[in-house]
Parts: structure tokens; C-alpha cells; sequence
């Protein structure tokens, strides 16, 4: 069966890797990978989360990019379109819609995430860190992060630049862009990894991310100090894996409705997961040796590799130029990545309602600007227990204001939970068992174009028992976790 996209096709199978690879390498390898690594203690987090990527990760995303192939339009349509193929129900749309949702909700906080990394462009230009101790640039981060209108211009320009490219179409200059920048963030990556062996923390730095001690994984403390065995980081690895190759949503879906016939699509999750995986450790080892030679905490949290990378654009000849193309090269990064997180919704607009991409873009973009503004927030030190204080003390005298337990949490926090943790997964996992168990396994045979019946077995099994299970398992786990505290 053949259908053609409205919204057009790649050049060529490498124009399509191209822009899936610039999807995936964002914000999630470089920020998000080295803190949460740093928070789940290291070597046995690390293990755990590249298991993910090779029993979930490559499997979805071939599941993604074929369903996007056969469907060639918005998710949600595209899923619509295949249900009914197969006579099933509508309730297979749920990814669709989960993606736009969970795309609108994790856009709002990485363009403020990436606002940051904005401004540290200019920071860096202008010498700021030269020669700054751990401290100075620690106090510059939270005296930065502390300022809300601030974040907010910052949070502004980016959603703009994302708008702009996505009100265009994500295929103009997108192919040639990543070609060249991507393979020069790498360059600057190894680079700082060079430089990080040169320190007196290299070694700690590997043996804390490669080395497994899985007591750290799975023992915590908890809010009153007593350490508690918990599977909470199995979770968050789990999610990561999604997250980090940008699957459960429907942006690799997308960008597979726009692949030509004949591309193969396991050589394309292969060569798409692979380069994701790489620049994730290659962070991990420009971060942390920086961290254990400076004695600074592993856990630091969201602000790690800005209180991190600084200190070595401060200290080496040349940081300035260094940190500023670093960060430069980041933004970009995160650029493709956010592009990706918006196009399924505008693709849908575009379908359904008849929108223009500019149109769509338009409302979208003013809708994330303004949920982000709740993560600015979150960044300057509001907490979920704030608001709720605030909301209470409309209506009755409140003494203390809210403390403990989730209130201690914040916006960002929830709705990154909210998202990384539930919706992907939730959203992989409805696509591999539609692909496992209700399309025709002639269908899916004939469009994943395998030239090795072998091989062909190996992912098709893997989908349907190994893929399910693993997520199914975390979940429950999770669940009755949640329950039991
Ligand atoms: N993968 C990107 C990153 O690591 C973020 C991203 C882009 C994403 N598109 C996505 C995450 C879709 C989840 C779903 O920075």
C-alpha cells in the first residue's frame, strides 16, 4: 500500500537519520543524563538505562518509524487511519493524543531549560567564568536562576526561534544544519573529555559512571534520613530511554511518515540510537571528572552542568571561545530537539483543522510561553507547598506554610515525572503492542522490509514479549511502590 505525505519527504534515508539523530541529541544527553546519573548514584543507573535502550529503545523506535511510514501523517491520524486498517478500535489513537500532550508539557520546560543555556552563551563570551572557583560560579548560576523576568526573556527568544523554524517546516535547512553542527558538538565533547583526563578526577569519573554498584541504585534515603530499598531509579532509567531518543510521543513517528519506501528502518534506529548513547556518556565524561576533582556533589541536581563545565571554560586557555561555542553548539542541540517535540501537534492541526503551520505554530507557541512561565518558577525556588500555601491562604489563615512530602516538590518536577515517567512509556508501549499484537504480521513484515528473515524474528519477538513485559513490570512495580509508602 502506498500514500503519500502532504507535509513532503526526506531527501534520502541519511536526511531522515539526520533529523532523528538531531530529535534525539538534545537537552536530554547533555543536561538531563549527567544529573540524573549523578542522583541515582552512578555505574548501576547507567547499566540499567543502556539495557533500556537495547531491549526498549531500538525496538520502539522501529516499531515508531514504521508505523509513521505506513500512516505518512500527523500520529494521531496516522494511528486513526491504521486501527481502522486492522478493524480496531479507536482507543489505539491514545499515543497520538498522549504524545501532543506530553509534547506541550515537556516543551514548556525545555525551553526554559535551553533559555539557560542562552544565556550562558553570553556569559561565556564575555569571560564571565575567568577564573572563577567552584563557588563563584555556583553563586553565579543561583543569583541567575534566582531572577524570574530574567528566565523569562531567555524562555521568550527560544519558544520564538522554535516557532519559527516549526511555522517553516521542519525540513528546510534542518538536514544541512545537523550534518554540520552535530559533528562539531561531538568534537567539543571529546575535547572536554581530553581535558577532563588530564585532572585528578578522571579516574573517579569512570569508575562511578561504568562502574556498577547497584546498592546505590536502589537504596535511598527518604524524607525522615532512614535509607529505604526503592526501584524509583529503575523507573527513572526506564523513562530516560524514552526520553533521550525521543520516543512515546510520536516526534520519531513524524519524522518516519516522511521516509521514503525503501530506507531501512533498522539500520536507521541502529545509526539513531547509537549516536544518542554515545554523546549521553561522552557528557557523562566531560561532567564528572570536573565534579570529583573539584569535590563538588554528584547530585546537585537540575543546575550540574552549569555549575560544572564553567569552572573548565574558566581555567583552560582559550574557555572563553570554548565555552562559548560549547553552549553555542547545546542550544542547537536543543533546537532540533524541541522542533520535534511540537511537530506532531502542528502536523495534526494542519490535517484536521486546515490550519497553516504558521497558524498552528503561532497558538502553540504562545501556549507553551505560557506554561513555562510556571517552570521559570519552579527554577527560582517555588515549590509545589508555595502554591498551595498561597491558594489556601485566600480563604482561611494559614499559620505554616506547607511543607514536606510532595509539597517540597515543584511544577517542574511533577510534570517532568508526570511525562518522562508515565506518558512514554505508556504511549511505547501502546505502539509495540499494536505493532506486536493487532497488525497483521504480513503487514508489518512488508513494511519493515527486512532483508533477514532471522533478524526479522529477533525484533518482531522482542516486541511482542520482551518489550511489553519490561515496561509492564517497572510499572506495576512502581505502582505498588507508591502504594506501600
Ligand atoms: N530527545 C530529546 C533530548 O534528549 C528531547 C526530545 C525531543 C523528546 N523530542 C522528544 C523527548 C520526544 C521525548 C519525546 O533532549
Amino acid at each position: 500500500m502506498q500514500r503519500d505525505s502532504v507535509h513532503g519527504i526526506w531527501s534520502s534515508q541519511f536526511a531522515f537519520i539526520l533529523a532523528a539523530t538531531g530529535s534525539a541529541v538534545g537537552l536530554g544527553n547533555i543536561w538531563k543524563f549527567p544529573y540524573i546519573t549523578g542522583e541515582y548514584g552512578g555505574g548501576a543507573f547507567v547499566l540499567v538505562y543502556l539495557l533500556f535502550v537495547l531491549i526498549l529503545g531500538i525496538p520502539v523506535m522501529m516499531a515508531e518509524i514504521l508505523l509513521g511510514r505506513r500512516g505518512r501523517r500527523s500520529p494521531i491520524n496516522t494511528m486513526r487511519m491504521l486501527a481502522r486498517e486492522e478493524r480496531a478500535t479507536r482507543l489505539w489513537c491514545f499515543p497520538g493524543y498522549a504524545g501532543v500532550l506530553a509534547g506541550f508539557l515537556i516543551l514548556s520546560y525545555y525551553s526554559v531549560v535551553a533559555g539557560e543555556v542562552i544565556a550562558y552563551v553570553f556569559r561565556a563570551a564575555a569571560g564571565v567564568f575567568e577564573n572563577q572557583t567552584p563557588d563563584g560560579v555556583r553563586s553565579i548560576l543561583y543569583s541567575f536562576q534566582g531572577n524570574a523576568e530574567n528566565l523569562l526573556g531567555w524562555h521568550t527568544i527560544f519558544v520564538v526561534m522554535t516557532m519559527l523554524v516549526v511555522a517553516r517546516g521542519v525540513r528546510s535547512g534542518l538536514e544541512k544544519a545537523v550534518r554540520f553542527l552535530m559533528p562539531l558538538l561531538v568534537i567539543l565533547l571529546l575535547m572536554l573529555v581530553f581535558y577532563g583526563m588530564t585532572s585528578s578526577g578522571f579516574d573517579r569519573a569512570v569508575r562511578f559512571l561504568f562502574q556498577p554498584d547497584f546498592n546505590k541504585l536502589f537504596y535511598r534515603a527518604n524524607e525522615s534520613g532512614s535509607v529505604v530499598f526503592t526501584l524509583e531509579g529503575v523507573w527513572v532509567a526506564l523513562g530516560h530511554a524514552f526520553f533521550t531518543l525521543s520516543l512515546g510521543m510520536g516526534a520519531i513517528m513524524v519524522y518516519g511518515a516522511y521516509l521514503h519506501r525503501d530506507a531501512s528502518i533498522g539500520r536507521a534506529a541502529l545509526t539513531v540510537a547509537l549516536a544518542d548513547t554515545s554523546v549521553g556518556l561522552l557528557a557523562g565524561l566531560a561532567i564528572f571528572p570536573i565534579v570529583f576533582s573539584n569535590n563538588m556533589a554528584p547530585n546537585a541536581g537540575p543546575g550540574l552542568i552549569f555549575e560544572t563545565l564553567p569552572v573548565v571554560f574558566g581555567a583552560i586557555p582559550g574557555g572563553a571561545l570554548v565555552g562559548t561555542m560549547f553552549f553555542a553548539l547545546l542550544l542547537f542541540a536543543a533546537w532540533t530537539s524541541a522542533i520535534s517535540l511540537i511537530e506532531p501537534a502542528v502536523a495534526w492541526l494542519v490535517e484536521s483543522r486546515r490550519w497553516s503551520r504558521a497558524r498552528a505554530a503561532t497558538v502553540l507557541g504562545m501556549l507553551v510561553w505560557m506554561l513555562g512561565i510556571a517552570s521559570i518558577f519552579s527554577a527560582t525556588g517555588v515549590t509545589l507547598g508555595d502554591i498551595a500555601t498561597r491558594i489556601v491562604s485566600l480563604f482561611v489563615v494559614v499559620e505554616h506554610p506547607l511543607r514536606g512530602g510532595i509539597y517540597d516538590s515543584n511544577w517542574f518536577m511533577l510534570i517532568d515525572t508526570l511525562t518522562t515517567r508515565i506518558l512514554l512509556p505508556l504511549g511505547g508501549l501502546t505502539v509495540v503492542l499494536f505493532v506486536g499484537w493487532r497488525m497483521r504480521i504480513m503487514a508489518v513484515r512488508d513494511e519493515a522490509g527486512f532483508a533477514s528473515r532471522r533478524l526479522f524474528r529477533l525484533w518482531y519477538l522482542t516486541l511482542r514479549y520482551l518489550t511489553p513485559l519490561a515496561v509492564l513490570a517497572v510499572f506495576i512495580v512502581g505502582i505498588i511502590e507508591g502504594f506501600l509508602r
